[in-house]
C-alpha cells in the first residue's frame, strides 16, 4: 500500500524518461514539505526512484553518451559526484526516525538543495548534448537500457541499508571525501 506508486514505463526516449523521473523527484519533494502528506511513504518512494535512476544513469547512460562523444569524462564524473552527494543527503533523511521534527525538515531542505542543483545541471550539460547529438533511434535504445537497470533496482528494493552502502562505497572510492572516523 503506497500513496506514491513509481511509474514503470517499458520504452521511450532516454531524455524523456530522465525528465519524467526528475519531475517525479520534484513531486515527491513537495510531498515531503507537506506536514499533512504521508511523508514516510513519500520518503520511501523518493529513495527508491533516486537510487534506481542514478544507478541507471551512471552504469549505462553516462558511459554510452561518453562513447558517442556527446559528453566528456569530466561531465560524467561530475554527475557521479553529485549523485554521491544526493545519496549522502538522502541517507540523512532516511535516518530520521520521525517525520514531524526539525531534524526531518532540515534533512528535506538539504536534500532539496543538492537534488535541484543536480537536475538543473544534468538537464543543461548532459541532456542537451543527448538531444542535439544523439539520434532518435539511439535515444530510444538507450531508453530501453536505462529502464532495464532502473527496473532491476526497483525490483531489488531500496532501503536505508542500500543507500548507506552506496555512500560508503563513494567514500572509499574517493568520490566523496574520506570519512574522518574510518
Ligand atoms: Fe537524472
Ligand atoms: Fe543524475
Amino acid at each position: 500500500m503506497t500513496a506514491y506508486p513509481i511509474p514503470r514505463p517499458v520504452s521511450g526516449d532516454v531524455v524523456d524518461l530522465i525528465l519524467d523521473d526528475h519531475r517525479l523527484f520534484e513531486t515527491l519533494m513537495r510531498e515531503l514539505r507537506d506536514s499533512t502528506a504521508d511523508r514516510d511513504a513519500a520518503r520511501s518512494a523518493l529513495a527508491a526512484v533516486i537510487v534506481a535512476h542514478g544507478e541507471a544513469e551512471e552504469q549505462q547512460v553516462y558511459p554510452r553518451l561518453r562513447r558517442k562523444d556527446a559528453i566528456d569524462a569530466e561531465e560524467a564524473e561530475h554527475g557521479e559526484e553529485e549523485h554521491a552527494e544526493i545519496n549522502e543527503a538522502l541517507l540523512t533523511l532516511l535516518e530520521c526516525k520521525g517525520t514531524g521534527t526539525q531534524k526531518f525538515d532540515d534533512a528535506v531542505e538539504a536534500l532539496n538543495e543538492v537534488l535541484q542543483h543536480h537536475i538543473t545541471e544534468e538537464e543543461l550539460s548532459i541532456l542537451n548534448p543527448a538531444r542535439e547529438e544523439v539520434s532518435e533511434q539511439d535515444r530510444r535504445d538507450l531508453g530501453a537500457i536505462f529502464l532495464e537497470i532502473r527496473g532491476k533496482h526497483l525490483d531489488a528494493g531500496v532501503t536505508v541499508e542500500t543507500v548507506r552502502a552506496l555512500v560508503g562505497e563513494a567514500h572509499r572510492e574517493g568520490v566523496l571525501p574520506a570519512d574522518a572516523g574510518e
